[in-house]
């Protein structure tokens, strides 16, 4: 059974009409013929500067500010509480700076060793500026970040706490999100949340979240290389300014896009948005960004589940995470080991076979440390996007068997 029909689906993906199987889909998805669209007519009709009196620079500016307000629906947030910025690494960078100033020497920040380095290298650094650090550690038996362990490294100095809604290894993704924020906010912190690996799978609604911050990379939710920070308003309003100093910190979000966005690819974000709305619809729903969302965690759940099971019963291979194919707690991000092979052997020999996947630390250098695997070259990562089809995984999964 499949929940996506994919003769709607791949056809808005120019990239897909190939012969390769593409499972990278973590590290970045292929984007939306409407997003490469939209770029090319920014560039060819009014690619001018903004906040002009004449009518080219009005279009820039209108279709920019639109780029904002699409940032601002795919995580259900209000206007002007989204950043954009041309990763999520730098957004989180520039945000932690930009909260600095409102904190004490001695303030504590916790950050894990599960995460992408993104949320944690941006708060660690603040450690040379006075803040203390403190560092939730994972369980290694659960390969969870368990809210236990959290619970003796709150204290009243405790400011902000940084974790994932989903790692981009373990694949989890955490459906218990909110009371570990609730958890957070009651001990009088905030919470900074990567939905990096989360947010091309599920819908993250920042508000029934309660979440402070919130990155996720557009990239990987099939549109351009540009990602998005969501801040409550009211914390954006207090945090200092990081672009130039008559650009005041009034100025939300401008004053957290030093430099500015990338305008064309700004420009091309509401197709992302059409493109979710248009596939509920297609699929008898009434056009909603949340009933794409559960359409495309059905569909996941479905192809990923053979993957799963064959490396769950293949006697060498061991998965880092859950073998178990659940919509909205088990992402189609599939990270693996096998005895007696370097991660790195394996996608080259796939590669032959035309199927796409990749080995490494994926950034979340910490974890691999954690669990020793850098002699051999990290882990195997098999990633998927709603736009898979079964087939495709059926591929992965043969190619796989004659390969290990
Ligand atoms: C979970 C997670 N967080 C953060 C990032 C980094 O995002 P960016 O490249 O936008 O800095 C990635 C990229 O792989 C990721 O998977």
């Amino acid at each position: 059974m499949t929940y996506l029909d994919l003769d709607f689906v791949r056809p808005k993906f120019p990239a897909l009409a190939t012969d390769w199987a593409l499972f990278d889909n973590a590290g970045g998805s292929v984007p939306l013929g409407g997003v490469i669209d939209r770029i090319h007519d920014y560039m060819s009709t009014c690619m001018v500067q903004v906040d002009g009196s004449y009518p080219q620079s009005l279009e820039a500016t209108a279709r920019i500010q639109a780029g904002h307000r699409a940032a601002e629906q795919l995580f259900g947030a209000g206007e002007n509480e989204v950043a954009l910025g041309s990763s999520s690494t730098v957004l989180m960078r520039t945000v932690s700076s930009a909260l600095r100033p409102l904190w004490n020497d001695g303030d504590e920040v916790i950050v894990t060793d599960l995460d992408h380095e993104t949320n944690i290298g941006p708060w660690r650094n603040l450690e040379a500026t006075g803040i203390t650090l403190r560092e939730w550690r994972f369980n290694e038996e659960t390969m969870r970040l368990e809210l236990e362990d959290l619970e003796p490294l709150l204290n009243e100095r405790t400011r902000l706490v940084a974790f994932t809604h989903c790692s981009n290894i373990v694949g989890q993704m955490r459906d218990d999100a909110r009371r570990i924020v609730d958890r957070v906010h009651a001990a009088g912190a905030l919470v900074a949340m990567d939905g990096v690996a989360y947010t091309p799978h599920a819908r993250a609604d920042v508000k029934a979240l309660d979440v402070d911050l919130y990155v996720a990379s557009i990239y990987k939710v099939f549109g351009p290389h540009i990602s998005a920070l969501y801040g409550r308003h009211e914390l954006l309003a207090r945090a200092a300014s990081q672009n130039h100093f008559f650009i005041g910190d009034d100025e939300v979000p401008y004053k957290l896009e030093p430099g500015n966005v990338t305008h064309e690819l700004a420009a091309s974000l509401p197709a992302v948005i059409e493109y979710l709305e248009d596939l509920d619809r297609h699929h008898g729903g009434a056009g909603t960004i949340e009933g794409a969302y559960e359409r495309i965690g059905a569909h996941e759940t479905e192809i990923v589940r053979p993957l799963l099971t064959f490396l769950h019963e293949h006697p060498r291979a061991k998965i880092i995470g859950s073998p178990v194919a659940a919509t909205g707690t088990r992402a189609p991000t599939v990270a693996f080991t096998v005895d007696g092979m370097k991660a790195s052997e394996i996608p080259a020999r796939l590669d032959e076979r035309k199927v796409a996947v990749r080995w490494g630390h994926f950034y979340a250098h910490r974890l691999i440390t954690r669990l020793g695997l850098h002699d051999q070259d990290g882990v195997v990562r098999a990633s998927m996007a709603h736009y898979n089809s079964p087939e495709e995984v059926h591929r992965l999964v043969n190619e796989l068997d004659a390969v290990l």
